[in-house]
């Protein structure tokens, strides 16, 4: 499948645009970019800044073959196709904090939002919306100690927004042609597991029914975080999860 680059220097949400052409037809494979977002949305309802020319604002729409509970499967690998960049483009040490934050020095620099629309019960299109921090010098108070862009961890130069769109949804592509046979994580288990600050360490785990902590032992092919707990391993589904020494967590 083809990519197809668009770019517009303002729009209310990449996210939102791609929805609403997505149900007039558009095809797989589109990207559309933007300058600048009036209304970026996270996740969980939260709104996303993103500051003029600062920033990636990016979304692809997906018309994938998979069954609706693995389709969450693909934000792994939207997160996995962020940390090959940073790789690949400037030659910083990829890290991924389950299930899908990227960080560059254990700082956060990127969001992603996946939206699925169903008919028939069945997914008809996929979004998936990446926000990354690309020139920004200073962020907010309430998230200075855990944000991070990619120009503030570079030793020198400045990055391109555009290879960074560029790069990103090319090594998306790659992940996702292979994901489409599978529908599982199988062929990007160890290099997912290679680039998890979590492995080796103690996280906690936000379970509703109780918090506990144990040791990280990675992913497995399903993208559940699996955890040492007491000589039993358990999978964690979703949720919260803490590591040690990450974001202020000791
Ligand atoms: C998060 O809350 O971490 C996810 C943020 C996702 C932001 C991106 S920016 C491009 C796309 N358009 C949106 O409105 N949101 C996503």
């Amino acid at each position: 499948m083809n990519l197809e680059f668009r770019y517009v220097e303002s729009i209310d949400s990449t996210n939102n645009e791609l929805k609403r052409q997505g149900a007039e037809g558009l095809k797989e494979g589109v990207v559309l970019s933007a300058g600048m977002q009036t209304a970026g949305r996270g996740r969980l309802g939260h709104s996303w800044e993103s500051p003029k020319s600062d920033s990636v604002a990016t979304s692809i729409l997906l018309r994938p073959t998979v069954s609706i509970e693995n389709v969450s499967r693909l934000t792994i690998l939207a997160a996995m196709a962020v940390s090959r960049m940073t790789e690949e483009l400037y030659g910083l040490e990829r890290q991924i904090k389950w299930p899908n934050d990227v960080l560059i020095h254990e700082k956060k620099i990127c969001g992603i939002l996946t939206e699925m629309i169903l008919k028939d019960n069945r997914p008809d299109y996929v979004i998936i919306g990446i926000g990354v921090n690309v020139h920004q010098t200073e962020f907010p108070e309430d998230i200075r100690d855990k944000a991070t862009s990619i120009d503030l961890e570079l030793p020198s130069g400045r990055a391109s927004r555009r290879a960074v769109t560029e790069s990103i949804w090319t090594n998306f592509m790659k992940y996702y042609e292979d994901f489409q046979k599978t529908e599982d994580l199988a062929a990007v288990v160890e290099e997912y597991n290679a680039h998890l600050v979590n492995l080796g360490r103690e996280v906690r785990v936000l379970d509703p029914l109780g918090e506990y902590s144990g040791i990280c032992e990675g992913i497995d092919a399903t993208g559940a975080l699996l955890v040492r707990r007491e000589g039993e391993v358990v999978r964690v589904d979703s949720g919260e999860v803490s590591v040690r020494g990450i974001y202020g967590y000791v």
